[in-house]
């Protein structure tokens, strides 16, 4: 069997008195769609910061590619391949769809900490508008853009890196259903390509209908871990949504997921 293309060892993360991370194990494995759910403050977007770099471990381990990554810069961590989408988007809406996408790709160097001049040859951002079907919108602004599309601009410009794990943070949340789908459709073509995906998102259908795993965080722990269908009969999983306002997406999803 192929090696991990991420792997974390008993990662543990506090902010002050909140213990975000306990001992989280988790692995990521090339081309694959790895879901993470759990209830809001769960930790999801922590786990994602600490991937990147964004957040500080307090202690446990993170390879990356068969490398030691726990001590890079966010920055390195980008230009080895790991890219991320935003709860919040993040767009500059100063700029157009264009030149977002192309703020956004780290310059890849042999050695680390030298920064390239690109050459024209490199341009990623074309090709990444292209591939979501949204080069026709190039040159417009991001606020001109339904809420749909700036998800896209912000996919577009994680995939301009042409990362090998794409980390995404609740892309779904304010999509339609056909935007859902689409999504979906985005994520397996991604993941089809050859990149990783990780995908936090409190959209059940979405996240048991397309991952190859899920795994489920609660109180910054990983609960269950497994195929969908092992994850929703989980005890601990439908125990962990009783008493949320989860606990209808939950059963939602276990109804509605052969109709999709
Ligand atoms: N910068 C921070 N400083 C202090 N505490 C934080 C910080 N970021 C997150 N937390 C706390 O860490 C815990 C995990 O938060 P996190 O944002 O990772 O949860 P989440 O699973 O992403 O939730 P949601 O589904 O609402 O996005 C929560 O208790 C949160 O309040
Ligand atoms: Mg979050």
């Amino acid at each position: 069997m192929a090696d991990p293309l991420l792997r974390a060892e008993a990662l543990s993360l506090h902010y002050g008195g909140v213990c975000a991370l306990r001992k989280v194990d988790i692995e990521i494995m090339p081309a694959e769609l790895v879901g993470v759910i759990g209830p809001n403050g769960a930790g999801k977007s922590t786990l994602l910061d600490a991937i990147t770099g964004f957040a500080t471990l307090t202690s446990g381990a993170l390879t990356f590619d068969g490398r030691d990554i726990r001590h890079r810069r966010p920055s390195e961590r980008a230009r080895m391949g790991v890219a991320r989408t935003w709860q919040t988007l993040q767009l500059f809406e100063d700029l157009t769809v264009s030149e977002n996408v192309q703020m956004a790709v780290p310059r890849r160097s042999k050695a680390f900490g030298t920064v390239l001049p690109r050459r024209d040859g490199e341009r990623k951002e074309p090709d990444a508008l292209a591939r979501l079907g949204m080069d026709r919108l190039a040159d417009r602004m991001p606020g001109e853009l339904s809420h749909g599309q700036r998800v896209l601009v912000g996919i577009a410009r994680a995939l301009a890196g042409d990362p090998k794990l794409l980390l995404m943070d609740e892309p779904a949340a304010g999509l339609d259903g056909r935007e859902r789908d689409l999504l979906g459709e985005i994520l397996r073509d991604v993941v089809a390509s050859g990149t990783s995906v990780v995908l936090v998102d409190h959209d059940m259908p979405l996240v048991l209908g397309i991952c190859d795993r899920v795994y489920v965080l609660d109180f910054g722990a990983v609960i269950a871990g497994g195929a969908p269908g092992e994850v929703r009969n989980d005890p601990q999983v439908i125990a962990a949504y009783l008493g949320t306002d989860e606990q209808g997406t939950l059963e939602e999803s276990l109804s509605t997921e052969g109709a999709r």
